[in-house]
């Protein structure tokens, strides 16, 4: 992987595999307490990634976009891992209406695909990761905001 700028890698993914890999190549750096917000287009590879990370993690069950349910709960061994989907947000107020800045806690990790339907009231990501398409494959970068994020990007495996 390349580090274009200190906090920051980019990796092209030629196809589904090498996103699922880097998916649990992440999963390995990964503590409770991360935010990380998954921002790219359509069918960008986002729920793919989280895929990976879950399997990384040690889950072997299926894994199902949260589209219509905006919020999938994975109790696993170490932590809790909610991964959401804001897609079909009208207004960022929807965010605290339905209660969501509850999960973000210490033991948790939250992952959330189109987090700009929540705009500002959502904290700080951890972690910043753009997908977007080249060619046939995807472009993923991956870049640390807070302390937290940057301990863990560090120990990312090249
Ligand atoms: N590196 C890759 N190269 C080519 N295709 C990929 C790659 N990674 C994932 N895909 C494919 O892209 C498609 C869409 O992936 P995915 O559902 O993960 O996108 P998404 O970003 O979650 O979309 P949405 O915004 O609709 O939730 C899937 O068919 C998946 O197999
Ligand atoms: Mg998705």
């Amino acid at each position: 992987m390349n580090a274009a700028a200190d906090d920051q890698h980019s990796v092209f993914l030629p196809d589904e595999a090498a996103t699922l890999a880097l998916g649990e190549r992440l999963a390995q750096v990964l503590e409770p307490g991360l935010f990380i917000a998954l921002s790219g287009n359509l069918g960008s590879g986002k729920t793919t990634l989280t895929r990976g990370i879950l399997r990384g993690l040690g889950y072997a069950g299926k894994v199902k976009s949260p589209t219509y349910t905006l919020v999938e709960l994975y109790n696993l061994s170490k932590l809790d891992l909610y991964h959401f989907d804001l897609y079909r947000f009208n207004d960022p107020q929807e965010w605290l209406d339905a209660g969501f800045r509850d999960y973000f806690e210490r033991r948790n990790i939250c992952l959330v695909e189109w987090p700009e339907r929540a705009s500002e009231l959502l904290p700080v990501p951890d972690l910043k990761i753009s997908l977007s398409t080249q060619g046939d494959g995807r472009r993923i970068r991956i870049a640390a905001e807070t302390e937290h994020g940057k301990r863990c990007l560090d120990r990312l495996p090249d």
